[in-house]
């Protein structure tokens, strides 16, 4: 049976689902997005992904496609159509169709697609086994914290992770990690954990700030600022965040083993709050 997807105004199934050629996500990837995960068939995080969805449209001058209200509600009926549980939600907003140019065309309907994946996000095997991760140069954009969804460069990454036989792409700029390829990068050292800070080098993870914010009621020291490949793999622990992988286990860093090569006891503690606060409080 096929998805029902939402696109611009419509409940489609996902066979019957167009957009324009013209589509400036299309033509010039001059759109944003945001993958809201799904726990127990409620919406996690969901306010967090809203304010960065409005502050990535407000950033590149485009027009919010709905409300905050209105996107709620398309939410709550593709959880509902799709019968989904566990998952995730994708939405993106572009700023519609018009001839090809490099100028902001005048007068266009942005234009919002959403749909849903599911995917095993609690028991995902990662978790228990953690991941093994590359390091290569940051060959991005220099606006990291806007959602765009150029994801050329992040998805040569994940390539060329998968080509070398590990997991993922830890992402370097000027001697220091900005972050994954699709998550916000840690080491934890001595009990304290370790992030960069946040700026326009690294996307303002919805995740991360949870996460930190657990940390911080744990009475668990947190220290923002940028670390090298060369420190993490003298770290304790690694891991990663974001709405798909929570928590997840770094367990190699360019072939080095961290520690006993297994996930760490404070990436796992930290794994079991974000799940558990999550089924508490999503909506
Ligand atoms: N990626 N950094 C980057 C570059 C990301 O693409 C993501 C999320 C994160 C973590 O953000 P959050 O915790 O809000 O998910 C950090 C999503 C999941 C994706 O592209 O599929």
């Amino acid at each position: 049976m096929s998805r029902t997807v939402y696109v611009n105004g419509e409940y489609l199934a996902e066979e019957d689902a167009k957009i324009s050629i013209f589509d400036r996500g299309f033509l010039m990837a001059d759109g944003v997005y945001e993958v809201t995960s799904i726990l127990g068939g409620k919406m996690i995080d969901f306010t967090g992904h809203m304010k960065r969805l409005a502050r990535s449209l407000d950033e590149l001058d485009m027009a919010p496609a709905a409300t905050d209200d209105e996107i709620e509600a398309i939410h709550r009926e593709l959880i509902r159509a799709n019968d989904l549980v566990e998952g995730l939600v994708y939405l993106q907003v572009t700023r519609g169709a018009a001839d090809r140019s490099f100028l902001f065309p005048d007068g266009v309907k942005s234009s919002l697609v959403m749909f849903t994946q599911t995917m095993n996000l609690t028991e995902a095997p990662a978790a228990e086994t953690g991941i093994k991760i590359i390091s290569m140069p940051d060959i991005r954009w220099g606006r990291r914290d806007i959602k765009t969804i150029q994801l050329l460069a992040p998805s040569l990454g994940k390539v060329a992770a998968k080509a070398a036989g590990v997991d993922d792409a830890w992402l370097v700029e000027d001697g220091c990690v900005t972050e994954g390829t699709s998550n916000n990068a840690y080491i934890v050292k001595g009990g304290k954990i370790i992030t960069r800070d946040l700026s326009h080098d690294i996307l303002s993870g919805i995740t991360r700030a949870s996460v930190l914010r657990f940390a911080r009621e744990m009475q668990m020291e947190v220290v923002e600022r940028p670390f090298t490949i060369a420190e993490a793999q003298e770290a304790d622990e690694a891991f990663v965040t974001s709405a798909t992988t929570f928590v997840t286990p770094v367990v190699e860093i360019d072939g080095q083993a961290l520690g006993d090569a297994a996930p760490g006891p404070i990436a796992r503690r930290l794994r079991e709050i974000y799940i558990e606060e999550s089924l508490k409080t999503g909506i």
